[in-house]
């Protein structure tokens, strides 16, 4: 039970590493983060403190609570001091051997009873509690980005998992009051499943020259009313991470809706990586920049004008609720955990199966169909929307 225990380790103090940390001393617990070396641990450690500092500024948290929040945590440079852990979350780079290095020194340093999570947003949780001796208490721990302020965590079972370790984390997870969906081991889990294609859609529709890119982020943010464009988000994320999940969801499904936008590869290549590296679809250096073209091309003129029956907020949605109809008609994620991954994942106002609703399903299947006449999408309506409109509905709910 997890009234039962307190000790929670974090392992690994990049943006997401160091706000694991503070969601869970927030929340009473007794937190020790580890990271690689004294440069990467006064990194995370001065994250934890920035952003406490900044909630203290805004009145949000008196200074008595931001210390002892502080007084919860310890850093450390020493895996062997998670030797009394009772949950571990890990939060290291996106590779493998990083990962092995990792699970393999925890299952040896932690007790057999603790629970080890990783927050991998690209790997399959399977394959890394593998490497363990005990892939019954490995479990994935999704947070999002910003994790302080976003509130879902998919909570990752494999075909190995125990149930009391699958309700553990769930438990866990509703006490740092976060709001879990528990999803299967399957690529892109269900958010970023739903999310990165959407971004990789935006890319490629940047790449082509359809619309500039405050064209892109301000379609979205007004039209639909998402909380940030998909290029903004692009560069809050990591192109970097969204390019691995574009790749696993391509190794898995080997579909053309999942091949990564060729710029999108050539920036990471080039090393813009979005925010963290001071650059990416913006500047983050504080330079000065160029105002951008507006594209003119016929293609843009057309979308621009609605043309050929969609616009840009279409062609940029539609595809994406398409893909949320059929991630539940592949029996993967119920119409409610669809819904909520983005909600209080991603800061959707309404989730993708109210949007369809709301727009009517006949409504999503003519602009499909327009964007597929136009040479857009690939791709088929999902089996479920053809199967509404043939039972004559406009409605995924039935209520
Ligand atoms: N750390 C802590 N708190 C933060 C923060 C951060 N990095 N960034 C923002 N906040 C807090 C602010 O302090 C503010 O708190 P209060 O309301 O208590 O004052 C609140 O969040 C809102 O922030 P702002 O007013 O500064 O800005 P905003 O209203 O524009 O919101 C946002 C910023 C919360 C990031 C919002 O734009 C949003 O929800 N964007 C969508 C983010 C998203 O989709 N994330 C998921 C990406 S996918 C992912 O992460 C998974 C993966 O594996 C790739």
């Amino acid at each position: 039970m997890v009234q039962e225990f307190d000790k929670v380790g974090v392992v690994g103090l990049g943006t997401m590493g160091a706000g694991i940390v503070e969601v869970f001393a927030r929340a009473g617990f007794r937190v020790t983060g580890v990271e690689i070396d004294d440069t990467a641990l006064g990194r995370g450690r001065a994250h934890v403190e920035k952003s406490l500092a900044k909630a203290v500024a805004k009145g949000k948290l008196t200074e008595e609570e931001q210390s002892a929040i502080l007084g919860r945590v310890t850093f450390s440079t020493e895996r062997e001091n998670l030797a009394d852990a009772d949950f571990v979350v890990e939060a290291v780079p996106e590779r493998m051997d990083i990962k092995r290095d990792v699970f393999t020194d925890l299952d040896r340093i932690c007790p057999p009873g603790t629970i080890l999570a990783t927050n991998t947003s690209s790997l399959s949780v399977t394959e890394i509690a593998a490497l363990t001796s005990r892939a019954d208490k490995v479990v994935g721990l999704h947070f999002f980005n910003p994790a302080p302020v976003m509130k879902l965590v998919e909570v990752v079972a494999t075909v190995g998992t125990a149930p009391g370790t699958i309700e553990l984390a769930g438990e866990v997870a509703k006490r740092i009051g976060k709001t879990p969906v528990t999803v299967g081991d399957r690529a892109g889990f269900v958010a970023n499943a739903l999310l990165v294609p959407y971004i990789n859609d935006a890319i490629k529709a940047y790449e082509h020259k359809i619309a500039s890119r405050e064209e892109i982020d301000t379609t979205v943010t007004k039209s639909v009313g998402l909380p940030m464009g998909p290029l903004t988000l692009a560069d809050l994320v990591g192109l970097d991470v969204c390019l691995a999940v574009m790749d696993v969801l391509w190794d898995e499904f080997r579909e053309s809706r999942y091949v990564a936008a060729p710029l999108l590869r050539r920036m990471v290549a080039a090393g813009k990586l979005g925010r963290k590296s001071g650059q990416g679809f913006y500047d983050y250096s504080g330079a000065e920049e160029p105002a951008e073209e507006v594209p003119t091309g016929p293609i843009a003129r057309a979308v621009r004008d609605g043309a050929h029956g969609f616009d840009l907020a279409d062609l940029l949605i539609v595809p994406h609720i398409d893909d949320a109809v059929r991630m539940v008609g592949e029996g993967y994620a119920t119409v409610e955990d669809a819904d909520t991954a983005m909600r209080f994942g991603c800061g959707y106002p309404k989730g993708l199966i109210e949007l369809l609703d709301e727009r009517g399903a006949d409504s999503v299947a003519d602009v499909l169909k327009s964007l597929a006449d136009a040479g857009f999408v690939q791709h088929t309506p999902a089996p479920l929307l053809a199967h509404l409109l043939r039972a004559g509905r406009t409605t995924l709910r039935t209520s």
